[in-house]
């Protein structure tokens, strides 16, 4: 089966057809999202809490993000993947070019980094260079200690004015595709109405053009799991049918509902 290229997702927005992403970290799991039908799979750095047992992404390397990528991309049937780059690990232009390729050699089709208008030198030097970018706005957890906790962000009209701007400002610097993290639900679907490229939420409400869930959510391994999540195990035969449901609810618009959305 050929792999899903960004241009078909674009096409997807074009046409109004939703699509989901699911984190995956391995290349079992990689093949189970695959053949259910994810169209991306994301190698976050969520992994650093998930798979490492930090209490964030922090401590996550560029060597770790490799590994993972690696190991998915060899489990991969048909999605595309999307690599995150590591806290610290885009600090300058060069650095980001250097860690950017090494996650490509490893495997990944487009690469994830968090942030706004800073980033339009980095994401412009990726895009020239045949590297997707996504972006990644919102609540971004490798600034976890400068928002003082994991806080839905953009409820002040100042807050929201700068998130729509950065998503402008990342568009136009040549990011492909971008993720909006835990933001109102009318904000959601402002920013995904203001850009072209499709917008991935996940606790950014029914309105954006695509979700995304960490997997171990998902599937109900977390013990406290963020408002946004729905537990596709409850109801599912096995874990291949909780992944299908999520699709085909992200598919059919009745995941996030109004219990998974922030005002
Ligand atoms: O690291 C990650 O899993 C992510 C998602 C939460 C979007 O960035």
């Amino acid at each position: 089966m050929p792999t899903i290229t960004i241009p078909q997702l674009h096409a997807k927005k074009a046409a109004g057809e939703k699509f989901a992403v699911l984190t995956a970290y391995d290349a079992t799991f990689a093949r189970v999202a695959s053949e259910a039908g994810i169209e991306a799979l994301l190698i976050g750095d969520s992994l650093g809490m998930v798979l490492q047992g930090h209490n964030s992404t922090l401590p996550v390397t560029v060597t770790d993000m490799a590994y993972h990528t690696a190991t998915v991309s060899r489990g991969n049937v048909s999605s595309l993947i999307i690599a995150d780059l590591p806290f610290g690990g885009y600090s300058t232009t060069t650095q980001t070019l250097d860690n950017a390729a090494t996650l490509m050699r490893a495997g990944a089709h487009a690469v994830k980094l968090e942030g706004g208008l800073w980033l339009a030198e980095s994401i412009r030097l990726l895009t020239e260079r045949g590297i997707p970018v996504c972006g990644h706005l919102g609540l971004t957890p490798q600034s976890v200690n400068t928002f003082g906790g994991y806080k839905v962000q953009g409820r002040q009209p100042e807050q929201a004015r700068r998130i729509i701007e950065d998503a402008k400002a990342v568009e136009a610097a040549g990011a492909t595709l971008l993720v909006l993290e835990c933001v109102p639900r009318a904000l959601g679907a402002q920013v995904s109405a203001a850009l072209k490229i499709p917008v991935i939420g996940i606790g950014a409400g029914p309105g954006t053009d695509a979700q995304v869930l960490v997997l171990h959510d998902m599937l109900g391994l977390n013990s406290r799991p963020p408002k946004f999540v729905r537990n596709f195990m409850q109801g599912a035969d096995g874990i291949s049918a909780a992944i299908a449901a999520y699709h085909a609810a992200v598919l059919n618009g009745s995941f996030p509902g109004a219990e998974h959305t922030f005002e």
